[in-house]
């Protein structure tokens, strides 16, 4: 057991901050939760919720005091817009005494994340996941409603992660020695088809799921009368249609970083089983 250290998380609220959030809380630590707006946030007892907005870097400051590790995001507001404030941020965390940084990957380079890593103050540690489990909610209205899943490229395979496990390995990077100047691609335990999927969750939630593929020319349309951005729509196409190595492979930093195993798509279906059975 490591001694109790206090990690500002920012994004929170989000899909892997709030991961990151209940990963320390369970090893122990103390866990300070940054959002812009602490009215709507929901977060677990014991949680120092703080607002701030990483746009106004000079903000920031009280939130960093005390704080020996900080979790990243490299975006600041719709459409997952790149930070600007990057090297400000990372200058504020190093006066507060910030000792290791964690940086949830992007997709691309980013001034926070090209900050962080010429950063020799620090011990930081990207984290590079893949497709997020959580990406299969998208699915949950069409199965609530019709008991369908409408996709294209069904035989495109993926090592998609848990977010439970990104959690993870930021919490063992944020409070353990040893993990300064790595980049861990996380992955799941194995490699899945969007039918083998549609099959998890149809076995989890005990009903029948038919899976409609989709041809490009259908997709895109979803996609657009969806409203995604062409350049939205571009990333799923080349990630969908000619999915890379590195995202149809198994890691194994799961269980090298944490010493378990990293959770399977099963198990993701039976966390969120709810939200494949009832309307949202
Ligand atoms: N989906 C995938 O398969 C996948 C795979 C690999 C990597 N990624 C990367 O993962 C990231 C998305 O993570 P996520 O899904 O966990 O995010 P998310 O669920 O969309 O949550 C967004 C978070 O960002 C916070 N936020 C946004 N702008 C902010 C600002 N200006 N100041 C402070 N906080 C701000 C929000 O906090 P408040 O609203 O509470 O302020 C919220 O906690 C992206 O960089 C994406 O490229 C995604």
């Amino acid at each position: 057991m490591t001694q109790t250290q206090r990690i500002l998380v920012t994004g929170a609220t989000g899909t892997v901050g709030r991961q990151v959030v209940a990963e320390l809380l369970d090893r122990g630590h103390e866990v300070r939760a940054l959002t812009r707006d602490a009215a709507k946030a929901a977060f677990p007892a014991g949680v120092d919720v703080v607002e701030g907005d990483l746009n106004e870097p000079d903000g920031l400051a009280p939130a960093l005091e005390g704080v020996t590790g900080l979790h990243l995001i490299t975006f600041g507001g719709a459409a997952f817009s790149p930070l600007e404030s990057g090297p400000r941020i990372l200058e504020l965390a190093r006066s507060a005494g910030v000792r290791r940084v964690t940086v949830l990957h992007g997709g691309g380079p980013t001034p926070l994340e090209d900050a962080v890593r010429a950063d020799e103050g620090v011990d930081w540690t990207v984290l590079m996941p893949v497709e997020f489990m959580a990406n299969a909610l998208e699915w949950a209205d069409g199965i609530v409603t019709a008991g369908e899943v409408r996709e294209p490229f069904v035989d495109r395979l993926s090592a998609m992660v848990h977010e439970g496990d990104i959690g993870a390995v930021a919490a063992v990077a944020l409070t353990e020695e040893g993990h300064g100047g790595q980049e861990y691609v996380i992955t799941g335990p194995e490699v899945l088809t969007v039918g083998d999927k549609v099959k998890t969750i149809a076995a989890a939630v005990g009903r029948e799921i038919t899976l409609v593929e989709l041809t490009e020319e259908q997709a895109l349309a979803q996609w657009r009368a969806a409203g995604l951005a062409e350049d939205v729509i571009g990333f799923l196409l080349m990630a969908y249609g000619d999915t890379p190595e590195v995202g149809r492979t198994v890691s194994g930093t799961v269980e090298k970083v944490t010493g378990r195993p990293a959770r399977t798509f099963a198990r993701w279906a039976a966390d969120h089983a709810d939200a494949f059975t009832r309307p949202s």
